[in-house]
């Protein structure tokens, strides 16, 4: 006999497995949704759970994954395997897809799944054509099902702690932003190179920037009304688009706020500065416990510092923060919010127009750094 919960479970699809491995980790862990199939291109993907863990980008998502189902193939774990959305989308039995491919099908895949009326997670950005999605906005407002966008960095709990200093009001009146980020080249190994084309991933600014203008904006909760950017370019020649953008605005009403964000490292940090007229928050995100950057001196993923103005260091709260505070288990939790926020029908953590703002803000920095064409 079913328990309650068991009567009403819904079942999920993962449309594409690069980052998807994270999605499937995600539905895998739900405990009100079941992972049902899979879909992508590439056979060895398609292979087994962590087909894309050979080497690669996707190494860094095996801790996801217990030795019951690592390596083991789909079937064997009663997932379905495809290689068509075609024939996933019209499938009775999905009620939720994540939407994993590129970002340029983002727009494609997310209207054909809107068209089947299914319930989706659509990673970052939701376009590279702001056009697109404007074009959508009275669709979705009255789709009857839930989208959530892929901006795990909301639950990150170094990100979460910041949001409620600030929501607690305990930094007075907000002053600025600053978030830096320093980090590898995007990895090499995607499918047919979609990322390092411009037409194909929206450059460095619409890629992965966005993520940066959604936390300006969540972390503070305020709008941005102005932007201007410059970029550089030249040091990695195989992309054709920037490898270092510097940008800076305002927000509305009052506080400004700027953000450096550059693929030249060599190892990686996030750091965040939040200013107010009576506390100052300071926060660090490492990718993993070692960093050359401090010279191996700490083995935290994630810090939190809180002190006033002026004030002195002994004096500051510090926090630290473990392996919950990688992307990869972001990924994975952001999911599982989004399985128990469907179930419960209660607001997704990102929703399209969060996409759509971040979007256009990318958009204008670009343009602002004359590297659009007039198509953009
Ligand atoms: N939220 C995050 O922090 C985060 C991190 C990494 C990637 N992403 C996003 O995830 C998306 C995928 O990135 P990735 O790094 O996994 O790229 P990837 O190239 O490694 O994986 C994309 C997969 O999509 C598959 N695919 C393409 N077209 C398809 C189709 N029509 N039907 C089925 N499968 C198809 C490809 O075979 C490939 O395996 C991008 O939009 C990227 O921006 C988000």
């Amino acid at each position: 006999m079913k328990d309650d919960r068991e009567k009403r479970r819904l079942k999920a699809a993962v449309i594409g497995l690069g980052i998807g491995m994270a999605h499937v980790a995600g539905y895998l862990k739900s405990e009100d949704v079941e992972l049902y199939a899979v879909c992508d291109l590439i056979p060895q993907r398609l292979s087994c759970v962590g087909g894309t863990f050979e080497s690669g980008s996707m190494l860094c998502l095996r801790p996801l994954f217990s030795p019951d189902v690592l390596g083991k193939r789909w079937e064997e774990i009663g997932v379905k395997v495809s290689r068509s959305y075609e024939e996933i989308l019209n499938d009775p039995e999905v009620d939720i897809i994540s939407i994993c491919t590129p970002d340029y099908l983002h727009h494609e895949h997310l209207r054909s799944a809107m068209r089947h009326k299914k319930h989706i997670m659509l990673e970052k950005p939701v376009s590279i054509n702001l056009e697109d999605t404007e074009s959508l906005k009275e669709e979705i407002a009255d789709y009857e099902r839930q989208i959530c966008i892929g901006y795990e960095f909301r639950v990150n709990p170094v990100i979460k702690r910041l949001k409620e200093y600030v929501d607690r009001g305990e930094l007075g009146v907000l002053q600025a932003f600053s978030l830096y980020h320093f980090r590898t080249p995007f990895r090499r190994d995607k499918w047919n190179q979609w990322i390092q084309k411009r037409e194909f991933s929206g450059g460095l600014v619409i890629e992965e920037t966005c993520h940066w203008f959604d936390l300006a904006r969540y972390i503070t909760g305020k709008e941005i009304d102005s932007v201007h950017c410059v970029t550089a370019s030249g040091v990695h020649d195989d992309f054709d688009f920037e490898d270092i953008a510097y940008i800076q605005g305002t927000y509305e009403g009052r506080g400004i706020f700027q953000i450096s964000h550059a693929l030249t490292g060599f190892d990686f940090s996030l750091q965040i500065t939040i200013h107010g007229s009576k506390g100052t928050l300071w926060a660090g995100l490492k990718e993993q416990s070692y960093s050359s950057l401090d010279n191996g001196a700490t083995d935290y993923y994630g810090i939190v510092s809180k002190g006033v103005p002026g004030g002195l260091p002994t004096d500051a709260i510090i926090e630290t923060f473990g392996e919950e505070a990688a992307e990869p288990w972001n990924i994975q939790e952001m999911v599982v919010e989004f399985c128990h926020d469907v179930v419960e029908g209660t607001p997704v953590r990102a929703s399209y127009d969060d996409g759509i703002d971040s979007l256009r803000i990318a958009v204008a920095a670009l343009r602002s750094a004359d590297v659009l064409g007039e198509s953009s």
